[in-house]
Formats: C-alpha cells, sequence, structure tokens
C-alpha cells in the first residue's frame, strides 16, 4: 500500500530535532510521497528546501491568510522563482479564514487574488484553506474570466458546495477530523465527493487522527484516514490509498510510476 500525505507542514520546527524518524516511519507505513505546505515565506522557502533534499517530498508555497496582514506585492516576486523550482508543485497554502479574522477580511481577499492570478498565470493548481468563508471564497473563484484548480484542504463544507467546487475542478482532501469520533455530518459529505475527486492529508503537526488526538501528528497516521475513509466509502483501506494516490499524481501533475522499482 503507498499513500500520499497531500498536506503536512514538515517544514513546522516542531520536526526539527527529528525529522528523519519521521521519514522513516512514513516510509515504512508506505506513505511514499508527501506534500510540504508553507503558510508564508519563510515556511515556503523550507519546504523548498525539504522538498529539494528529501526525493519523498514535494513543497506547496504561498501566504496563508492569517498572514495576508503582512503581504507585500513583492512576495509574489518571491513565490514566482520558487515556483520555478520542480519539486514545487502547488500555490498553498492559501484562501479565507472568516473563524480567527487575523488579518482583515478585505486584506485576505486581496492576497488570496494577487495569489490565484498567479497561480493561474504560471497554470499551477492551488492549495485552499477555507474557514467559515465559503460564500466569498465561491465568489472569488467564479469571478472574471479566469479558471483555477487545486484543492479544498481539509475539507469541511457541505454536500452542496461539493458539488460547486466539483464543477470549479477541485479536488478535496480528508484528514484527521474525519476519525474524530464526533464527526456526524462529514461521513455524509464525504459520500458527495466524486471518487476521482478525494485525496487524504494530515496537515500534521495538527489534527492528529483518533485514538492519537492530543499528540503531535505526522504523515505516518494518514493510514487511519484511509482505513476510515474505506469504512465510509465501502471499500478497503488498499483501495482508498491507490485512488487517492492517482488522484494526488493528477492534481500537482507528477509522474506516477511505480517507486522503488528502478527502470531499465
Ligand atoms: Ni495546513
Amino acid at each position: 500500500m503507498r499513500l500520499f500525505d497531500t498536506h503536512c507542514h514538515l517544514n513546522d520546527k516542531i520536526y526539527l530535532p527529528d525529522l528523519t524518524a519521521v521519514l522513516q516511519r512514513a516510509q515504512v507505513a508506505g506513505v511514499a510521497r508527501m506534500l510540504v505546505v508553507g503558510y508564508d515565506l519563510a515556511s515556503s522557502r523550507l519546504a523548498v528546501q525539504l522538498a529539494d533534499e528529501y526525493p519523498p517530498l514535494y513543497a506547496a508555497v504561498g501566504i496563508h491568510p492569517h498572514e495576508a496582514v503582512a503581504f507585500r506585492t513583492e512576495d509574489l516576486t518571491a513565490l514566482e522563482e520558487m515556483l520555478a523550482h520542480q519539486k514545487v508543485v502547488a500555490l498553498g497554502e492559501i484562501g479565507l479564514d472568516y473563524h480567527y479574522d487575523h488579518s482583515p477580511r478585505e486584506t485576505q481577499q486581496a492576497v488570496f487574488r494577487q495569489q490565484l492570478a498567479l497561480a493561474a498565470k504560471l497554470d499551477k493548481p492551488v492549495v485552499i484553506h477555507a474557514r467559515e468563508a465559503h460564500a466569498d471564497l465561491l465568489a472569488i473563484l467564479k469571478a472574471g474570466s479566469q479558471t483555477y484548480r487545486g484543492v479544498m484542504h481539509c475539507y469541511s463544507g457541505s454536500r452542496e458546495l461539493v458539488r460547486e467546487y466539483a464543477r470549479l475542478n477541485f479536488y478535496f482532501s480528508v484528514g484527521g477530523p474525519v476519525t474524530f469520533t464526533n464527526a456526524r455530518r462529514l461521513p455524509e459529505v464525504i459520500t458527495e465527493i466524486p471518487a476521482e475527486r478525494l485525496l487524504i492529508e494530515t496537515d500534521a503537526p495538527y489534527l492528529t487522527p483518533h485514538p492519537f488526538r492530543g499528540r503531535r501528528n505526522e504523515p505516518t497516521l494518514v493510514v487511519l484516514v484511509a482505513e476510515r475513509l474505506a469504512g465510509i466509502l465501502g471499500s478497503s483501506p488498499e483501495q482508498v490509498a491507490e485512488q487517492t494516490w492517482n488522484n494526488a499524481c493528477a492534481c500537482f501533475g507528477l509522474e506516477n510510476d511505480d517507486i522503488g522499482v528502478e527502470k531499465r
């Protein structure tokens, strides 16, 4: 079984002491590819560095809505330079967060729009963080003549919104919350997601799956997400792993070959 953790923050300083061990455990568990996601310029640079150094890692670079207030126009140039790296496969995480409102909403929207424009210009997928902001987010994605594509990360919207985002060429990434014992609505929403648009993630070090809640999360635990999804979808963890692996490779434009098998 091979798994693709499409959203983790191995660029978080919490992994500094033991990143090698974390990656070893991932390899043993079959987590063969991981997307390390940036949230500001420094964490994005580190994501690129890690992807450059470790073969299973890929990077996404972008400015999180929490950090939008510190955004400067020249940051777009910095992001564009990073996106030229072969292993930087997406722009993110970007979006809108009206739950915490760490940055003013107008600022969040402006920074989101500018990064979307960059993604469209470079024809890259985006990784979207959306919290209590789906109406504005959809309006922005639908405005203008540009089309975008990418991932709704840690999807927690409604069934109706699944149809909306699916029409806009978006994938849906499901993480630890689906394993929580109080997750009631999410399983129903997940059955609405088209099989070819489903992805899995950890969002490590956050959102640790049940029964390890409260501990630091890491990519190995994406196995628990695959197992829970198999239960919801009436399939096997192996099938979920294979489907979401193929979907992730398609979404990020990666070759989908047999990893570890030497080519002649
Ligand atoms: Ni994240």
